[in-house]
C-alpha cells in the first residue's frame, strides 16, 4: 500500500510507517511540496500525511486513491472535509500532543511583545545601548492585565491557565461560552486567538474589531493567519489603534505583508507553535497510529469530521 508524506517528519513516525509494511513516498523538499508535485506524487496512494501547508481539495483526492488524510496538525482548514465525506475518505488530525507547545509560543510571543523583548535585544545588537534608562523602552505590565482569549478549547484554556500565574485576569469569548466578541475586544489588554479557521472566523479580527481594542492592547495570533485582516493590522498597528501584536501565522503564509517587516511593534515567528522536538515527535507517531489503523481496517484515533473540525 502506498502512501505519500508531504515534508519529513519525525523518524519515530516514519519508523512506525515503516514497519507497517507500507510503501512510503516521502516529499524532501525543505519547503511545502508544489502543487504539481502533490499531484503527481499522490496518484496510486491510498494514504497521504499533509503538512499545515498543503490545500487537500477534491482534485488532490481525485488524483488519489485515498482512505485516509491523516493531517500533521491539529487544524484542518487546509482540508475539504466535505470533500472527502462526500468521497468516503476519513481525515484526521493531531490534538492534544501539541496544546502545551503551543501554549507556550502563544506565552512566548505575550511577553516578548509586551515587554518589547526584541527590540531590546536588537538595540543591544545594535551597539546603540547606552546604559540603563528610566524611560527605556517601557512596556506592559502582566500582572492585573486582563487576556481576552477568542476560541477557549484546548490551547486556548491552557494559554489561559498559563497567564493566571502571571497574575492575568482571564476572560473568554467563543462559539458556545464566555463574552460576545466585542465586549472581550473592548476590555482586554491582551487578546490571544484560539479559535480554529472556518467561514465564520476569517478576518474575524478586521478593521472594526481592531478598532475596538484600546489603544494598548496587545494582538497574539498562534491560531490562522487568516482570522486576522493583515492589511487592517498593518493599519492598526501603525497608526497606534492597538500598541502591539505577536504572531506566529499569517494570511498568505509563508508571505508576510511587507507592512508587518517595517514594524517594530509587532513580534513575527515562522509557524513554531508546535515545534518542539517532543511534540512534533508526538504528531509523528499520532498521524502515523492514525493512518495505520484507517489501512488497516480499524477506527481511526482522532476522527475530524465536517462538523467538528
Ligand atoms: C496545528 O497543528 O494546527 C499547528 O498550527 C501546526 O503546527
Amino acid at each position: 500500500m502506498r502512501i505519500l508524506v508531504t515534508q519529513t517528519i519525525d523518524e519515530s513516525g516514519m519508523a512506525r510507517l515503516n514497519s507497517a509494511g507500507l510503501d512510503v513516498d516521502v516529499w524532501l523538499g525543505s519547503s511545502p511540496i508544489p502543487r504539481d508535485e502533490l499531484l503527481r506524487r499522490v496518484s496510486g496512494c491510498v494514504g497521504i500525511i499533509p503538512m499545515p501547508t498543503d490545500l487537500i481539495d477534491g482534485q488532490v483526492m481525485d488524483a488519489a486513491d485515498l482512505s485516509v488524510i491523516a493531517n500533521h496538525a491539529v487544524g484542518t482548514d487546509n482540508v475539504d472535509l466535505a470533500a472527502a465525506a462526500a468521497r468516503g475518505i476519513l481525515v484526521t488530525n493531531t490534538p492534544d500532543v501539541l496544546t502545551d507547545a503551543t501554549a507556550d509560543l502563544a506565552m512566548a510571543l505575550l511577553l516578548s511583545a509586551a515587554r518589547r523583548v526584541v527590540e531590546g535585544d536588537a538595540l543591544v545588537r545594535s551597539g546603540d545601548f547606552e546604559g540603563w534608562c528610566p524611560t527605556l523602552l517601557r512596556g506592559t505590565d502582566l500582572a492585573g492585565a486582563t487576556l481576552g482569549i477568542v476560541g477557549k478549547g484546548r490551547i486556548g484554556s491552557a494559554v489561559a491557565h498559563r497567564a493566571a500565574a502571571f497574575g492575568m485576569e482571564i476572560i473568554h469569548s467563543s462559539r458556545t461560552s464566555g463574552l460576545p466578541l466585542e465586549a472581550l475586544l473592548e476590555s482586554a489588554d491582551v487578546v490571544s486567538l484560539h479559535c480554529p479557521l472556518t467561514a465564520a472566523t476569517h478576518h474575524l479580527i478586521d478593521a472594526t474589531a481592531l478598532g475596538r481594542m484600546k489603544k494598548t492592547a496587545i494582538l497574539i495570533n498562534t491560531a490562522r493567519g487568516p482570522v486576522v485582516d493583515e492589511a487592517a493590522l498593518v493599519s492598526a498597528l501603525s497608526t497606534g489603534q492597538i500598541a502591539a501584536a505577536g504572531l506566529d501565522v499569517y494570511e498568505a503564509e509563508p508571505q508576510v505583508h511587507p507592512g508587518l517587516i517595517e514594524l517594530h511593534n509587532v513580534v513575527l515567528l515562522p509557524h513554531l507553535g508546535s515545534a518542539t522536538r517532543a511534540t512534533r515527535r508526538h504528531m509523528a507517531d499520532l498521524v502515523a497510529d492514525n493512518l495505520i489503523a484507517v489501512l488497516g481496517g480499524h477506527p481511526p484515533l482522532n476522527p475530524v469530521t465536517a462538523e467538528c473540525p
